[in-house]
């Protein structure tokens, strides 16, 4: 049986938080292990650019990722990995989905259209064509399903418009790509009780200090009620983050507590305490692997050879298509 295509990606702009750990790092783990599965997991550095105009820190962002994806146990001899910046032939295919997409889809977009917009912060044309880029990434490797969160799946309607499209104008050539959302893991909200987002500075790191996960833990906002109240679970952002970690037995546990009324302050320690120990394996091999720049370097390499070779067939075969 022939293998199912599965790609992810990750925009290196900021450090990977607890909120890219449920919805993106574990689940694209998870998925990894599928032995029915191709999985193609990449760095998003292109897309980075659109907002990110510090190399360093796109640099530092980029190793954190790759780091982070390896430390919670992603295989890099089953999964193909590589930098978006190394596959030239994902931006080439961006320029043949340019010339067949009308500017009205684009115009149609949420990416640019929700962007608060100040003179720091205007429309470039990487953002206006960001659809455009992610949908080249996706095409470009014939995924059939996109592991992202809920708030990209317009991007994927837009890749799956644009690829029916293509196939109208130049016979079936494009699949069209299915999102995969991980049902269990739905976005996790942040110390704000907003959805956890680097765009709200309301994060939590995935891998840092116990001391600063201890801190950013207190942080998170609650409301008045006393430590005799029952408390509602719904809405609850500690309750939320304890939930996308403990086993069902723990949650009815924390679930109880609520009921007969608990403090906030104790809540707040039962999830430090869980979260801490859950991470603290992966935490140690990601302060390890950060300092083997030489190792990371040569697993994205390898997987950058591979990606590269699929990329060019597919390449050549669109010029055929499209040019003659
Ligand atoms: N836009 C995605 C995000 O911000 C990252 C991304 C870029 C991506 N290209 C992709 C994800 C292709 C999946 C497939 O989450």
């Amino acid at each position: 049986m022939e293998k199912l295509n599965l790609i992810s990606g990750i925009t290196p702009n900021g450090a990977p938080h607890l909120g890219n750990y449920i919805g993106a790092l574990r689940p694209s783990v998870d998925f990894s292990r599928n032995i029915n599965i191709k999985s193609y997991y990449f760095i998003a550095d292109l897309h980075a650019l659109i907002k990110l105009k510090d190399p360093k820190k796109i640099k530092k962002y980029k190793i954190e990722i790759l780091a982070a994806w390896l430390a919670i146990g992603l295989d890099p001899n089953k999964v193909i990995l590589y930098c978006q910046s190394a596959i030239p032939e994902i931006t080439e295919l961006m320029w043949f989905l340019f010339c067949i997409c009308s500017k009205g889809l684009l115009n149609r977009a949420h990416a640019f259209k929700s962007l608060f917009i100040t003179e720091k912060n205007y429309i470039n044309m990487g953002l206006y064509s960001y659809p455009l880029l992610m949908a080249a990434d996706i095409l470009l490797f014939h995924a059939n399903f996109v592991l992202v969160g809920n708030d990209q799946l317009q991007h994927i309607e837009i890749t799956r418009d644009i690829a029916l499209r293509f196939n109208k104008i130049y016979g079936k050539y494009f699949i069209l790509p299915k999102i995969k959302v991980d049902k269990k893991n739905k976005l996790l909200n942040g110390l704000d009780g907003r959805k956890m987002s680097k765009s709200y500075g309301n994060t939590i790191p995935l891998f840092c200090t116990e001391k600063t996960l201890y801190n950013m833990i207190i942080k998170i906002k609650t409301n008045s009620s006393k430590a005799s109240d029952p408390k509602n679970i719904k809405n609850c952002t500690l309750f939320q983050i304890y939930s996308a970690f403990a086993s069902k037995k723990e949650i009815n546990y924390l679930k109880n507590k609520y009921n007969e009324g608990i403090s906030w302050i104790k809540v707040k320690k039962i999830v430090f305490d869980y979260i801490n120990e859950s991470l603290r394996y992966s935490r140690d091999t990601y302060l390890r692997l950060l300092k083997d720049y030489t190792y990371l370097k040569k697993i994205l390499k390898k997987g950058e050879n591979i990606a590269r070779d699929k990329a060019n067939i597919i390449i050549s075969e669109l010029k055929k298509i499209v040019i003659k």
